[in-house]
């Protein structure tokens, strides 16, 4: 591709400065050199950060699945695409061609339209990480279906929650999955949902573990017999730019999990020019992200982007630990992977480890290593840099969000330098700026703030799902003419930025982004529990662990302690999922509150982290009493 790798820090110092001196004609140019078009855009950008609204290259028809996969077919088709890399070891990796990609995606689109599937209407993908799963995601995208992927550790009811509020028609899933040793029946749990979800009509089941499941009659399909029976062509359906792309749902700090919608062409240019960039990915090279397709780093960095510049992503079924702790590095070893991105959590907990699960495998061919989803911390990040790149591979800290769609500040290896635990440098198009929470923004270096972007960038999300109002109030409302990130930041002497964490109730849990109001919800459906208060407290390998302080009626009938626990934390899992169960929980008589009946999170967060000498003025509250009495039994 043209013009689309930055080498050297002069071009990356010139390129950044044209991208913020006149962006539109910097992301035409992008936009115009390296993808495919049935039409070019009348107008490159139009925003209104109070409305809000962003458009970018409106007017353009494209489709993204041509770029993906179609424009690749003369000159790559017999490269890998997607590598498959299953849970167990033993069984035999995938190698997925282009042109094989190509037969799935247009079948699959195909399978998708005789079941009544058109442009527009929302499909949940509800899989695990298995080869279907990227190709349902393509499959919508070749017809303009809206995919909605959830993650396949969400429960039920959660499920429920995603399936409804975006209307879906059809879930796609499978009739398990595996996970290390165990095996996880999704089928059944899409069945609970879907006792709740009227507007489906369909579900397509992929078969995986080859378990014995219920099919309900005129609804369940099996998706391999269908798949069969389809033609391979499917002609590409005609996308305006602006057209919805997907909807991933995201934790708010309040009630419902928010429906980011991300668009057509900006979400396309923007992943791709990204990838190409951070990675420094070249033809030959396998890249692997261990992400889940879940969560948006799996949209992004496994499907989209990658398969936008012709490269071969590793997907993985398995997990970290599964049949050791070495499984990583067997596999970076095994196809020889070139690029390397994980989350912090995952090096921390390989970091616990034997240095036998690393010193075993050669990782020669890794050069460039990337983190992503929290803050990595200095000891993590150098375990990462000495054992795994040997001292030789760029570590890409790349800050990013559901909402941002791509990477907005990271290092770029070869051309800007890594700090460690500093994101560093915004990628070009990104004016990020940091405020203080008078909103008055703080120029200069060596500040510390909230950080926001001032100007838009083509791959941020449009609206939430059916609530533009709350788009506005969560990111365009606090810093007026600014998007704000819900996240603190500083900015060193030299500009570099550090990601210092969430500044709003979203607790960053092993990577995963949890609301803490409907984890409280969930406590509080409890019938013995009178009211609940959850606060992030360090943990060594997680980030943050959850601790929740738990008022409790006058009756409990006859449960002891242990067995509250037990149900509060069956209770979450069954609402939410596992991820969000609760590492800790103090019973208290009551929780600090201000006169006007606040909870004061502040208090009870030093508590958690045992800074109890540091509690400042408490005599406001209208029951300072209860502070002592917590303090008494802190769990710490
Ligand atoms: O707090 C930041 C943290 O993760 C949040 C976004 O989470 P999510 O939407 O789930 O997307 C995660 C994958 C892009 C951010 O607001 N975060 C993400 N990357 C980093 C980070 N915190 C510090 N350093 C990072 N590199």
């Amino acid at each position: 591709m043209s013009n689309f790798q930055i080498k050297g820090l002069a071009n990356y110092k010139s390129t950044y400065q044209k991208s913020v001196d006149d962006p539109k004609a910097f992301w035409d140019a992008v936009a115009a050199e390296n993808f495919v078009w049935q039409k070019k855009w009348d107008k490159t950008l139009s925003w209104d950060f109070e409305k809000p609204e962003v458009k970018w290259f409106e007017g353009a028809k494209l489709n993204i699945t041509e770029n993906c996969i179609d424009r690749h077919l003369e000159t790559r088709g017999d490269k890998t695409a997607i590598l498959f890399e299953p849970n167990d070891p033993n069984e035999k990796a995938l190698h997925i061609s282009y042109n094989e990609l190509s037969d799935r995606v247009n079948r699959f689109a195909n399978v998708l339209k005789s079941n009544g599937i058109a442009k527009g209407d929302r499909v949940c993908i509800y899989l695990p990480m298995i080869p279907e799963l990227a190709v349902a995601v393509l499959a919508c995208a070749r017809i303009g279906a809206i995919h909605s992927v959830v993650f396949a550790g969400f429960s039920s009811t959660a499920l429920a929650t995603r399936i409804n509020d975006s209307d879906c028609k059809m879930v796609i899933t499978s009739d398990g999955s595996f996970r290390g040793d165990k095996t996880i029946d999704l089928k059944s749990i899409v069945d609970d949902a879907l006792l709740d979800c009227p507007v489906v009509a369909t579900v397509l089941v992929a078969k995986r573990i080859g378990s014995n499941i219920q099919m309900k009659d005129g609804r369940d399909k099996w998706l391999q017999p269908e798949l069969d029976a389809a033609s391979p062509i499917c002609p590409p359906e005609v996308m305006d730019a602006e057209d919805p792309l997907f909807i991933l749902y995201t934790s708010g700090s309040t009630g419902m999990p928010k429906g980011m919608v991300h668009t057509t062409a900006g979400y396309m240019v923007y992943t791709a020019y990204t990838f190409s960039n951070v990675f420094q990915y070249q033809e030959e090279d396998v890249y692997w992200c261990t992400a889940d397709i879940g969560w948006i780093t799996g949209h992004s960095y496994i499907v989209y982007g990658p398969l936008a510049n012709g490269a071969t992503t590793v997907m993985f079924e398995g997990t970290p630990s599964y049949p050791d702790c070495g499984r990583f590095w067997q596999i970076v070893e095994k196809h020889k992977v070139n690029q390397f991105y994980t989350a912090p959590t995952a090096i921390r907990a390989l970091a616990k480890e034997s240095l036998s699960n690393v010193s075993g495998h050669d990782l020669s061919s890794l050069k460039v290593l990337g983190t992503v989803g929290e803050p990595i911390n200095e000891e993590a990040w150098h375990w990462y840099d000495e054992y795994i790149g040997k001292q030789n591979c760029p570590i890409v800290d790349t800050w990013w969000q559901t909402e941002t769609g791509g990477i907005l500040i990271s290092p770029i290896p070869n051309a800007t330098k890594t700090k460690p635990t500093y994101a560093t440098l915004p990628l070009p198009g990104i004016q990020p700026a940091l405020f203080d929470e008078n909103g008055v923004e703080l120029n200069g270096n060596n500040q510390e703030g909230r950080l926001c972007i001032k100007h838009p960038w083509p791959s941020m999300a449009r609206t939430i799902w059916g609530n533009h109002n709350r788009y506005r109030e969560t990111y365009f409302s606090a810093f007026p003419g600014t998007y704000f990130t819900g996240d603190g930041a500083l900015r060193d002497e030299d500009g570099l930025y550090r990601i210092t964490g969430r500044v709003d109730d979203v607790i960053i849990v092993s990577g995963h982004n949890l609301g803490t109001a409907p984890i409280e919800d969930a406590i509080n459906e409890h019938l013995f529990v009178a009211e609940s208060a959850i606060v992030g407290y360090p943990h060594e390998i997680k980030g943050s662990a959850l601790y929740g302080y738990v008022t409790l009626k006058d009756t409990v009938g006859d449960m002891s302690e242990e067995e509250l626990k037990t149900e509060i934390n069956a209770l979450i899992a069954k609402l939410i999922g596992p991820i969000a169960k609760l590492d800790k929980i103090q019973f208290t008589n009551g929780l600090p509150k201000t006169r006007s009946g606040k909870i004061m999170r502040r208090i009870l967060r030093k508590i958690a982290c045992g800074e109890m000498d540091n509690l400042g003025d408490i005599s406001t509250l209208l029951n300072p009493e209860v502070v002592e009495s917590i303090k008494e039994s802190a769990l710490v």
